[in-house]
């Protein structure tokens, strides 16, 4: 699955250090990111049965993680729609511009990190998924 830019949504394995005190994963700008971080916010207390998401952005790209606990992300690119099972914390989702992405299926006490390459703009939101595909069928986005 790619966009128009030929980015395609993927796992990324972010590694892990491993230490008899503790694991520790990295993520490191112009090493295992595609993109410059602009943002981070976290989802979490995410009552049994609620979705986060439900659009796609113009412009900004993801890379999304389950810091704690497990969900799916279900991605469209507009023609074909994947599910992505997160549940480590040393496995990232990127999902790149121009993807609906839906966020469900948490367990109790999840968190999803999210990394953004974009500040948060109410502009850059199609949250109305026949606008997305028709804006995907006219190469608009
Ligand atoms: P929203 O993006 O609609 O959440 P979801 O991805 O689950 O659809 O964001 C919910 C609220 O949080 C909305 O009022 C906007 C605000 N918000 C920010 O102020 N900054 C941010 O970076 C994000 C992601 C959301």
């Amino acid at each position: 699955m790619a966009n128009r830019r030929g980015k395609k949504t993927r796992i990324i394995a972010l590694g892990k250090i491993r230490d008899k005190r503790g694991n520790l994963s990295v993520i490191q700008a112009g090493k295992n990111l595609p993109f410059d971080i602009a943002r981070t916010y976290w989802i979490y207390d995410v009552p049994g049965g609620e979705h986060r998401g439900g659009h796609a952005y113009h412009k900004s790209q993801e890379l999304i993680i389950a810091l704690s606990g497990s969900f799916d992300i279900q991605v469209h690119d507009g023609e074909n729609e994947s599910i992505f099972h997160l549940d480590r914390c040393d496995k990232a989702l990127y999902v790149p511009a121009g993807t609906w992405r839906r966020i469900c299926n948490f367990a109790t006490n999840s968190t999803a990190l999210v990394i953004a390459s974009t500040p948060y703009s109410p502009r850059d939101y199609i949250r109305d998924f026949s606008k997305f595909t028709e804006l995907k069928k006219n190469k608009q986005l």
